[in-house]
């Protein structure tokens, strides 16, 4: 039996990793050694004792190690795991390591032929991607698959949860600030809507609401930032949509251009895009809706109408599930190959847990 050693089990992502491998029942048939870097000793979520995430002789005695710790941990742990001679497979949820030359960016439904080339040459670290182009190809694998992709910008609207529990927790309290200095107003039908505004408006920049994770209100607003700066004017969340786009779908030596400004907004757990691509051609829009909705056993084809809109292509609705809605999907006036759709994907699963859940089953063989 495989000896699996979790760290991070116990945070945001790592709690989703651990439901779905319950619901699917994955820890049956694998000796699941749970690691803790603050409470070793203390029982485990199989009474175990928890092992010590920084004990690079507990780790080695590991076949597969999983990760959700952040990318922190991986860089002070890997490199030294590594030199000491550990040959098992490291499966991460962490950015730290998906540029070095040793890693696969993780997410098989797109990317499988890549992953069993790399296990076939001897890869050993297999690493979820960014959450945002996860989701992205996840909805749109059906055009790339068939080579339709000349560019793409995605302009996206990302959810709280991709900044992190504490920032959820903050976006909760700015609401329910916001929401209490304006109940009894915007419950009054005879109240005037611009004395309900100013209200607002004084309350978002009083300074009152909490800011320490976000630095801005989110809650009645929006924070077009994600992430650091880099040089080029992009911001590292924008940098990643090309680079990671084209590493896991393996094109980086003649990469699809991808860009887009990143955004933050009062979601909880699911990041939505609205993209715009250049296709190669002019296909029927019959046939671009045939490609995308075809394309995995995930993605769900919206129709491009009100009430299916409002019903399925919502963060609201879309929120737990594993199913990535692509919706309003139509061609612009720019020209017939230039098409636009929106898309939603919950952060947590198809953005962070669900490609590391499934990359440990390649490992088992279960996949
Ligand atoms: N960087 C993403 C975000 C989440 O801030 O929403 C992780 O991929």
């Amino acid at each position: 039996m495989k000896k699996v050693g979790f760290i991070g089990w116990r945070g945001m992502v790592g709690s989703v990793l651990m439901e779905r491998m319950r619901q699917e029942n994955d820890f049956d048939g694998l000796d699941a050694v749970f690691f803790t870097t603050s409470q070793v000793g203390q029982a485990g979520p199989d009474e175990q004792p928890l092992r010590d995430a920084k004990d690079v002789t507990a780790l080695m005695e590991m076949d597969i190690l999983v990760s959700c710790q952040g990318g922190d941990y991986t860089k002070a742990i890997h490199p030294g795991l590594r030199a000491a001679g550990w040959q098992g497979y490291w499966v991460d949820a962490a950015s730290a390591l998906r540029m070095s030359e040793d890693s696969i960016v993780v997410l098989d439904p797109v990317n499988r032929k890549l992953i069993d080339q790399g296990l076939e040459k001897g890869i050993k670290d297999f690493i979820g991607g960014n959450c945002t182009v996860s989701l992205m190809l996840m909805g749109l694998q059906g055009l790339f698959d068939a080579g339709l992709v000349e560019w793409m910008t995605a302009m996206t609207y990302q959810s709280a949860s991709g900044a992190g529990a504490k920032n959820m927790k903050e976006l909760v309290m700015q609401m329910a600030d916001v929401g209490s200095a304006g109940r009894e107003l915007a419950a009054d039908p005879a109240s005037e809507v611009l004395e309900l505004d100013r209200l607002i408006s004084a309350k978002l920049n009083d300074g009152s609401l909490p800011i320490d994770q976000f630095g801005a209100p989110l809650a009645a607003s929006l924070i077009p930032w994600i992430d650091s700066a880099l040089d080029c004017g992009r911001t590292r969340e924008e940098w990643k949509g090309m680079v990671e786009t084209n590493r896991i779908l393996g094109t980086e030596a003649d990469p699809i251009r991808v860009d887009g400004q990143c955004v933050r907004v009062g979601a909880m757990r699911c990041h939505s895009q609205a993209l715009t691509l250049k296709l190669k051609k002019d296909l029927p829009l019959a046939e671009i809706e045939r490609l995308i909705a075809d394309a995995n056993e995930w993605v769900r084809l919206v129709p491009n109408r009100k009430e299916e809109t409002l019903a399925q292509l919502t963060p609201a609705a879309v929120s737990g599930h594993l199913h990535v809605p692509v919706g309003r999907l139509r061609k612009t006036v720019i020209g017939p190959e230039y098409i636009t759709c929106f898309t939603v994907g919950d952060q947590l699963l198809w953005g962070a847990a669900e490609p590391v859940r499934r990359m440990l089953m390649i490992l088992l063989g279960r996949l």
